[in-house]
């Protein structure tokens, strides 16, 4: 079997508490997966094909749980709003266009090619309501070998025109959407309700039975903003919480289940999630940018909630998984500046739900454990010369301040993945 040695310095986060790094270190991988790590190279891999970066250190890529590709033209503007009017005055004109598949394709390509490039290997991604052009997004990650959980949206209650769909329309090319890449590889569909502002109960009901015929999981916003949790349970007067729409739906239990942001979470809203094994992702920028809300990170992590990070373009900002890491320890500790019960996250806890964490999701990747796909990228150019920094210091400053252009080589289970 193809085996192949990477030389230099490690990081990487085992467990939330536990973040293992090594000055220099020899990852043996066999076939895409990682055999071992050590210290010093065990004599019968001598004569491997060795990839020398003396001067980098290497981390498992990253992976976001949160993000909206037909969004991503949108980076950056009206970061001044509130979600329902960010929403309506601009998201959702933007999110019409997609229509045209063409356009789609074009803004797709360039989604994947900025992704890549800043490290992120593993994606939870929304597309738009349309089949076609929520095709072209599936496809190009699958082409890339990225691994993904693609959603066409379903939404037909307060929505423009354009972005209404009929509970039998929504069904029908969901359910086509299924059929076709539900035996893809590497990105595969997942049910997206947008949330349940937006959703009726047949539409809800409608996909809770496509979730069982497929064996399909479901991602939505849950619990976002103090709007949406109490718009949620008055428009679904039978539940008691936001996520018991879902389960009453029938939507849980037939896959992954991911809940977006998690701001505003009942005790019933994290007991649904944990008996349906969900995750809880937060995104930093995207909460304060248009929402307003900040997560209960550190008690969901000490509640055992399985958490990871999301970028949430184009309420956030960047593709930039990493500096999420950031801000999400920046916001843990205002909370707790603010409100007492609330403690701060550390960044060993940060990066771990940026990589490990997150990308339990998608199985083994990660982390640089026997077993794990070599999901790696090689940073260099961090420290400057004048204090030296330790290879966890490296880490930590390149999701404070590094660039892209730090990432000088990116590995997908063992083959460099270029950047295009
Ligand atoms: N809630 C419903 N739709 C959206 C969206 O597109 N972005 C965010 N951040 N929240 C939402
Ligand atoms: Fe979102």
């Amino acid at each position: 079997m193809d085996v192949k040695v990477f030389c230099g310095a490690v990081v990487f986060a085992e467990t939330e508490k536990k973040v293992v790094e090594y000055d220099r270190a020899y990852i043996v991988v066999k076939g895409g997966k990682i055999e071992g790590i050590y210290p010093v190279l065990p004599e019968e891999y001598a004569d491997a094909f060795t990839v020398d970066y003396s001067d980098g250190v290497m981390i498992p890529a990253f992976s976001d749980l949160h993000v909206h590709a037909p969004q991503y033209p949108q980076r950056g503007i009206a970061m001044d709003e509130l979600l329902y009017d960010w929403l309506h005055k601009y998201t959702f004109p933007l999110e019409e266009r997609y229509a045209d598949p063409f356009f789609a394709e074009s803004v797709y390509e360039a989604f994947c090619n900025d992704l890549i490039s800043r490290g992120t290997m593993n994606v939870a991604v929304y597309g738009t309501i349309h089949e076609e052009g929520t095709g072209k997004l599936i496809e190009k990650l699958e082409s890339r070998g990225i691994r993904a959980f693609v959603g066409k949206i379903n939404m037909d209650v307060d929505c423009p025109q354009g972005l209404c769909e009929t509970v039998d329309g929504s069904l029908f090319a969901t359910e086509r959407f299924l059929e076709k890449y539900g035996k893809n590889r590497f990105a595969r569909p997942i049910l997206t309700p947008r949330f349940a502002p937006t959703c009726s109960r047949e539409l809800l009901y409608g996909l809770g039975r496509l979730a069982k015929k497929y064996e399909v999981g479901m991602q939505t916003h849950l619990v976002e903003s103090l709007w949406e949790a109490e718009e949620a349970t008055r428009r679904f007067p039978d539940c008691s919480c936001d996520a018991e729409i879902y389960e009453k739906a029938g939507l849980l239990g037939y896959g992954p289940f991911i809940g977006a942001h998690f701001i505003f979470p009942s005790e019933d809203d994290i007991r649904i999630l944990q008996k349906y094994d969900g995750f809880a992702v937060q995104c930093p920028d995207a909460t304060t940018n248009v929402i307003a809300g900040i997560m209960r990170t550190g008690e969901l992590l000490d509640r055992g909630i399985k958490l990871g990070l999301g970028s949430d373009v184009a309420a956030g900002q960047s593709l930039a998984v990493y500096t999420q890491a950031a801000s999400a320890v920046r916001l843990s500790k205002i909370k707790s500046f603010y409100e007492k019960s609330s403690r701060a996250i550390t960044f060993e806890e940060s990066f771990y739900m940026a990589t490990k964490g997150g990308g339990r999701l998608f199985g083994k990747t990660g982390s640089f454990e026997k077993g794990y796909s070599f999901d790696a990228l090689v940073l260099k150019g961090v420290a400057d010369g004048y204090q030296k920094l330790t290879p966890k210091q490296v880490v930590e400053r390149f999701c404070y301040a590094g660039e892209r252009e730090n990432i000088r080589a990116r590995f997908l289970r063992g083959e460099e993945l270029k950047i295009q």
